[in-house]
């Protein structure tokens, strides 16, 4: 019995596999309705800059512009344009020194992380090393006693990276993730809890905000619709109204009521 109904699936899926739409390898789909601008030019700057990767800026609305080649981090006024604020946040040449972000120096970073403090955690390649650029300063956070190409896991210092390697910071596990491409690995290293309390305070905070707010909205919006009804039907005859405020944020009886009255009435409701 058994074999027969394996055999009816396979046929089955065989089927399915035929008729399911195969695309050719050579097609297209075009989609139109996009635009693409250049809005920013490193070569017609005052001071040539060579964009390498751009990230939002957190808490701002400015942007992150690092610079490989020279080895420098701006930030830049958003929206971008020719006419964009540009100014340099952290890297001084190219080097390996901590310290002040305009004094630190980093050597041809490619790839660097930013979180919702506005902390950014730089692969500095070349340094063999991962910097932390906060409001306290630039430190070094891992690498810094190896400095040299390796795959040496362990206390972070000690560790060690091969020559081409990236990060993404991933709050909710409050760690780096480092695709190291040269050893072909991935790495995890776990941050402290400090750098990332603002981080959880605010991502439980928002939502949390924004649920009281709208439960407030829904049964401001309710009670009002419920009362309604019945305050149109019953405070002509009743002479005195059961709910003295909400016949006052109710102006009239025809059922008309302006939004002022409404937001009122639900502030009153909250
Ligand atoms: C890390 O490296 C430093 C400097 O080479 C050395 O003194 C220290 O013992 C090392 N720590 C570990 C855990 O290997």
């Amino acid at each position: 019995m058994e074999f027969p109904c394996s055999a009816l699936l396979l046929l089955l899926l065989l089927l399915l596999a035929n008729f399911y739409p195969k695309p050719a390898s050579s097609e297209l789909v075009l989609e139109y309705g996009y635009t693409v601008t250049t809005v920013l030019d490193g070569d017609k700057l005052q001071i040539p800059i060579h964009p390498f990767s751009v990230l939002p800026r957190a808490r701002t609305q400015d942007l992150l512009l690092l610079d490989s080649v020279n080895s420098n981090f701006y930030i830049v006024s958003f929206p971008i344009s020719p006419d964009s604020g540009i100014s340099r946040f952290s890297g001084n040449g190219t080097g390996l020194s901590d310290g002040r972000p305009l004094a630190a120096m980093f050597h041809h970073p490619r790839s660097f992380a930013v979180d919702s403090k506005g902390t950014l955690y730089v692969a500095d390649r070349n340094n063999h090393a991962i910097r932390k650029i906060s409001s306290s300063g630039v430190t070094t956070i891992a690498g810094g006693f190896s400095k040299k190409p390796g795959r040496s896991d362990g206390p972070a210092q000690n560790a060690s990276f091969s020559d081409d390697f990236d990060l993404v910071f991933v709050p909710k596990i409050c760690a780096l993730l480092i695709s190291d491409r040269g050893n072909r690995l991935v790495r995890q290293m776990n941050l402290k809890p400090e750098d990332c309390e603002r981080e959880s305070r605010l991502e439980l905070g928002v939502p949390l905000v924004s649920v009281i707010g709208v439960l407030c909205l829904l049964v401001g919006l309710l009670s009002g619709f419920a009362v309604r009804p019945f305050l149109i039907s019953h405070t002509g005859r009743l002479g005195r109204p059961l709910f003295r405020q909400d016949v006052e944020a109710l102006p009239n009886h025809s059922g008309e009521t302006s939004t002022d009255n409404l937001l009122r009435h639900q502030k009153r409701n909250c």
